[in-house]
């Protein structure tokens, strides 16, 4: 429904794929029109992005959350049943774990997320796997992200937040292009290797790659959960230096206190994924500072105007 994104990215999508794409603007909550897409494009499988993702504001606004997370993903479930379309990868993500009790974070790890964004992800995985079981021909895969960051080596596409930056990786590159005068880092004082906070940066091609695996799914059960993460860990202040060289321009900086529900540092084990679907990322943390710099310099106010 393009309540986050921009029609303009399907168009550059085509251009650098060279595959027309058929897009409908609909709703996931709308379940008429989605009965009627899915009787226009008999969808071999579906890959489940949609949902809203900032932390912050499923604390502030969970029924917010729970409607269009769990609630979206039930009202697609139930127009793939009636479709009998009966594959899905699902977009989850790390913060189903909550607190490490180990690390790296394997997919046996507990799962006690601490926020209703994580608490959506883990429901909408126990609904698949109950949806899955009904039917002997479903099958699903649940992709656990890390922290994904970078854009399309084209420059063509690329991350935009709307409003102010949540996230580390497009806040960086702000400071560097311009829009913003100084990145705000959350806490130095973090049992890591420099004080700041360390996470699994994924770039988000590799991450896509791993979607491609999972549709594949030749060596998966039925439902099958995999981490998609770099498997290393990088503290803020690594990401930030690694950006400067690469960009050239001094991203200048202050600190503040720890921002309320981060954890120190968590990185996953994506060994299974490289077992079950053969792959593993191939993009380290130069390339995803090149090609999120890259995505910037082409485009300074990304998408331009909805
Ligand atoms: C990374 C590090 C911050 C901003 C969240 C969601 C996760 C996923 C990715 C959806 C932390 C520090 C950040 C800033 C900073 N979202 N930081 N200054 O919190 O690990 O993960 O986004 O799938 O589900 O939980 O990512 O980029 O916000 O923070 O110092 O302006 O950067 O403290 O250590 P996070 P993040």
């Amino acid at each position: 429904n393009l309540c986050n994104g921009h029609e303009a990215a399907l168009e550059r999508v085509q251009g650098i794929t060279n595959c027309e794409l058929q897009f409908m603007n609909a709703d996931i909550l709308d379940s008429n029109t989605l009965d009627k897409v899915f009787n226009n494009f008999k969808p071999e499988a579906v890959i489940h992005f949609a949902g809203l993702k900032a932390v912050s504001e499923s604390v502030a606004d969970p029924l917010k959350y729970y409607e269009v997370n769990v609630g979206g993903s039930i009202s697609l479930l139930k127009t793939m049943s009636k479709a009998k379309c009966n594959n899905i990868v699902f977009s989850s993500s790390a913060t189903v774990y909550g607190d490490p009790q180990y690390l790296p974070y394997d997919e046996e790890h507990s799962t006690n997320p601490v926020n209703p964004y994580g608490r959506t992800k883990l429901m909408i995985e126990n609904i698949i796997n109950d949806w899955i079981t009904t039917d002997s021909k479903r099958r699903g895969t649940i992709l656990r992200y890390f922290n994904p960051v970078g854009a399309h080596e084209s420059g063509q596409i690329g991350e935009e937040p709307i409003g102010t930056p949540n996230n580390l990786m497009p806040y960086i590159a702000q400071v560097a292009d311009g829009r913003r005068e100084y990145l705000n880092i959350f806490g130095n004082d973090y049992d890591t290797a420099d004080g700041t906070g360390a996470r699994d940066y994924i770039h988000v091609v590799d991450l896509a790659l791993a979607h491609i695996g999972a549709l594949n799914q030749n060596k998966l059960n039925k439902f099958e959960i995999l981490n998609v993460g770099a498997g290393k860990s990088t503290t803020v202040l690594e990401l930030l230096k690694k950006f400067e060289e690469t960009s050239g321009v001094t991203i200048n900086f202050k600190y503040l206190p720890r921002r309320d529900g981060d954890l120190a540092a968590f990185w996953a084990d994506s060994s299974k994924a490289f077992e079950k679907i053969d792959w593993q990322p191939e993009r380290n943390i130069k390339k995803i500072c090149e090609d999120t710099w890259c995505w910037h310099k082409l485009n300074p106010t990304g998408y331009g105007p909805k």
